[in-house]
């Protein structure tokens, strides 16, 4: 048996020094190594051998097949660069190419939205002020004069927190209080922010609202800050925002912590006013809520109300997103799909 072993050796090394590709290496593994190979079967008869001789072939053969499976290895890596060599020498592969392209994603359309607003704020001097997300009742409703029970409370339906009074801000407005308090010098200095964040409302989930949306803040305070400010300012960010040529108009409306209150409109910038789905062929499409600030709100901030005025103004820049991009469904903003966000 250890002459079978020793000429199973040399055949099998000898009929591998012939092979020069990896298909004839493949079936030299399976005839030398498989499992029916001249070794393999010799191997499994070892048991018959006697006792003495038993221990001698088991070494033996072990050595035999240790040296099989390495000279297999040598010749598989050998093989390898052989065909890359060959493959670069005939040009197979040109090392000229440009690489693969990483998908290296790209800016949420809302981030989009986001970036453009803070920039044509700061033009106009507003610098960002970030407000928290989790909000006292106080903050949210008190000091922006909704008294307790009053019924505009309800146009926000409120996540409220097993803390008592502790909810998740319904709005950006809370945060007007914060800053005036934090920026405002006790009531001596100017200010102008814009507050840009999250917010939550316990609503039915639709294709026009969701239960956290963005919102986007702005504040002026100062010594005679006028409506005709707030109307200019605002106009001037329509222009900036939407286009030179773009129109705007006002319409009166209400919220507590303004007075006078409105809305402004801005000339559908889709169809240019002629009437289009998007506005619902009115020409018109509705963009902000805005106001001179409430008295008793900049009292609350910490000011004189008969020295200092304000205007303050909230948008959703989701929403400017969707007319812009005649998004149709507020939902596809944290689906996170990419068929979605791909397009921006
Ligand atoms: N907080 C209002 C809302 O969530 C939006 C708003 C309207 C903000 C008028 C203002 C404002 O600052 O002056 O519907």
């Amino acid at each position: 048996m250890l002459e079978q072993l020793d000429s199973i050796e040399q055949a099998a090394l000898a009929s591998l020094t012939t092979i020069s590709d990896s298909a004839a290496l493949d079936q030299w593994r399976v005839a030398q190594l498989g499992r029916n190979a001249p070794l393999a079967m010799l191997l499994s008869d070892i048991g018959k051998a006697s006792k003495e001789e038993r221990p001698v072939l088991g070494k033996r053969g072990n050595e035999v097949k240790r040296a099989l499976e390495e000279a297999y290895e040598q010749k598989a890596e050998a093989l390898r660069r052989a065909e890359l060599e060959q493959a670069m020498t005939q040009g197979a592969v040109d090392v000229t190419l440009p690489g693969r392209k990483l998908a290296p994603g790209r800016l949420h359309p809302s981030t989009q939205t986001f970036r453009q607003l803070y920039a044509v704020w700061a033009e106009m001097g507003f610098q960002v002020y970030r407000s928290r997300e989790v909000e006292s009742d106080e903050f949210n409703f008190e000091l922006l004069n909704f008294p307790k029970h009053h019924p505009a409370r309800d146009m926000q339906d409120t996540f409220f927190t097993t803390t008592p009074d502790v909810i998740l801000r319904t709005h950006t407005s809370p945060g007007q209080i914060r800053a005036m308090r934090e920026l405002g010098g006790n009531g001596t200095l100017p200010i102008r922010v814009i507050l840009p964040g999250m917010c939550y409302r316990y609503e039915q989930i639709s294709a026009r609202s969701d239960v956290q949306f963005y919102q986007m803040e702005g504040l002026a305070v100062g010594r005679h800050v006028t409506m005709a400010n707030l109307k200019g300012t605002l106009s001037d960010f329509a222009r900036r925002m939407f286009g030179q040529n773009v129109r705007t108009r006002f319409r009166s409306d209400h919220f507590p912590f303004t007075e006078p209150s409105a809305e402004m409109d801005v000339e559908c910038f889709l169809c240019g006013g002629l009437g289009c789905r998007v506005c619902k062929h009115q020409g018109w499409l509705e963009i902000l809520g805005c106001g001179m600030v409430h008295p008793t709100v900049l009292r609350n901030g910490g000011y004189d109300p008969s020295v200092f005025s304000g205007f303050a103004f909230g948008m959703g820049p989701q929403r400017i997103t969707m007319l812009m991009h005649k998004i149709e469904d507020i939902r596809y903003f944290f689906a996170n799909d990419l068929r979605f966000l791909e397009q921006f």
